[in-house]
């Protein structure tokens, strides 16, 4: 009888279940996207029960199409949007709110409250490696403590509990109101900026001057042993349930990215590129995160560094959806090849400010180099190139802060199929750009993660040596044409700052 590990990717768009055989391969996958909620600019919200409900029937989906039965599965691993919080009723399960997710900025007011404690926008970093930004879930749970009626009172006594979507999830899971796990896992804690990331702690002082109850917080896991069982009867019942990571931390574990100064750039929503540093935490002096990248059981965490930036593919369906420019997000490749190059136009989508290496929560989306000779391809092109400027502006932090440069990139994400793309983004960077066979690999690590809990694989070189090369694109761009495009990119950024009052 064959064995099988579930991952379930619960994305900012979508949420999937995959199943992998022993090989890695995917036997089957199911997915469904759900609402964005924009109750007004720069907020985004999403129903936490809605994705609860779409993850029960996910997993149902990719179970039958692959038509195996739970018994099959011997470990179920989660891996989710990060720095996304939710705030719900541990009597009731029901959140008192919408999921505040992480590209909302409706938090600015409160985080420069903090800063002005002393410190500014460093006042946490040596703790928690992270600026004072809306990105981060823990002043998402003090608006929600502040503003939604009767939270306050009730999370003071005891009845309220807060999580990232991993805590929600697998607090379901494990019977809800019934005795459900309250856990998260290293990784999505160290977004939290609650979390110590040497002691791995939760530290009291932050939450204290945030003004979040101690008792709302779930106890802090490795990223892979078993947490417990699913105990939700027709959805994963007895299976265990054994890796947990963020979303962008499984990318990087099912890129096999183990050793000290291996990266991975993931081309989501957002692009978020992630450096081994190995069991050294390095703060970062140029815009990048120190977050944790894994730890598997008792063994020491190992960290890293992380460039962040909040809009990369989400532009492409901004395109799609709100001006209609396009019918369908792939389509925007040959919108962009209908035209040599961007005729001087360039997008900065600063739609949720800019994360790193900026972190200016005023900025907001510019279009410039506008005239009268630009068409509908030169701005799809400036789509387009928006994801390689800004992964250059992280890639050039990420040589600062680790002092060696970086000599290739794997990608991963929805976007490494785009071929003009991808080209151009190693024109850019100036180094090779590589997309492994095995192109799912958020899915992939938090199955990586889970099922080397159980014993189903044996030890990270057995993971290595899976990983494969599916293509590379190497620069070609001559160098002061780079510099020059760049150049005008970073004069396009310049344009977008001091929005927001
Ligand atoms: O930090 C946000 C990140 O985890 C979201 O990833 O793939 O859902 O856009 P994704």
């Amino acid at each position: 009888m064959s064995q099988y590990v579930a991952a379930i990717d619960q994305g900012t768009t979508s949420t999937r279940c995959m199943i992998f055989d022993h090989d890695g391969a995917v036997v089957s996958v199911g997915q469904k996207e759900h609402e964005q909620i924009f109750p007004r600019a720069g907020w985004v919200e999403h129903d936490a029960l809605e994705i609860w409900g779409n993850t029960r029937e996910v997993v149902g989906q990719a179970l039958a199409r692959a038509n195996i039965a739970t018994s099959d599965i011997v470990a179920v691993g989660i891996t989710n949007q990060r720095e996304t919080a939710v705030v719900w009723d541990r009597n009731t399960g029901q959140p008192v709110y919408n999921a505040i997710v992480w590209q909302d900025t409706r938090t600015a007011a409160i985080v420069e409250q903090l800063g002005a404690l002393g410190g500014g926008a460093d006042r946490y970093k040596d703790k928690v490696g992270l600026p004072l930004a809306t990105y981060f879930a823990g002043p998402k749970v003090r608006w929600i403590l502040d503003n939604v009626e009767g939270a306050r009172e009730k999370a003071e006594a005891g009845d309220l509990v807060m999580g990232t979507i991993d805590s929600w999830l697998i607090w379901n899971m494990t019977g809800g109101a019934d005795g459900g796990l309250h856990i998260t896992d290293v990784s999505n804690a160290s977004r939290t900026m609650l979390m110590d990331y040497r002691s791995l702690q939760w530290d009291e002082e932050i939450a204290a001057e945030m003004q979040i109850p101690l008792s709302m917080l779930p106890a802090i896991k490795s990223n892979s042993e078993v947490y417990g069982k699913g105990r939700k009867a027709g959805f994963l019942a007895d299976v265990p349930i054994a890796g947990s990571l963020g979303d962008q931390q499984a990318a990087t574990f099912g890129q096999v990215c183990f050793t000290k100064g291996m990266a991975k750039n993931t081309y989501g929503t957002g692009n978020f590129m992630l450096l081994n540093t190995g069991e050294e935490a390095v703060p970062s002096q140029n815009g990048l995160l120190t977050t944790l990248c894994y730890q598997l059981g008792d063994a020491k965490p190992v960290y890293a560094l992380e460039g962040s930036i909040a809009v990369t593919g989400s532009l492409v369906q901004w395109v799609r959806d709100n001006l209609g420019m396009i019918k369908s997000a792939p389509e925007i490749e040959d919108l962009a090849r209908s035209v040599e190059d961007n005729g001087g136009s360039y997008f900065v989508p600063a739609f949720s400010g800019l994360f790193a290496p900026h972190w200016r929560s005023d900025a907001r989306g510019a279009v410039v180099g506008l005239t009268r000779f630009v068409n509908k391809g030169h701005l799809a092109r400036a789509v387009l190139e928006a994801t390689a400027y800004q992964t250059r502006e992280v890639l050039d932090a990420m040589n600062a802060d680790s002092g060696v440069d970086l000599t290739e990139l794997r990608v991963d994400g929805g976007m490494v199929g785009n071929e003009l793309l991808m080209q151009f983004q190693a024109d850019i960077l100036d180094v090779p750009v590589i997309r492994p066979e095995i192109a799912e690999t958020t899915a992939l690590g938090a199955a990586y993660a889970a099922g080397l809990a159980v014993g189903f694989w044996s030890s990270l070189d057995e993971l290595t040596a899976k990983w494969a090369e599916d293509k590379r694109w190497d620069p070609s761009m001559d160098g002061a044409e780079r510099e020059r495009l760049y150049r005008n990119w970073q004069k396009a950024v310049t344009k977008s700052l001091d929005w927001v009052d």
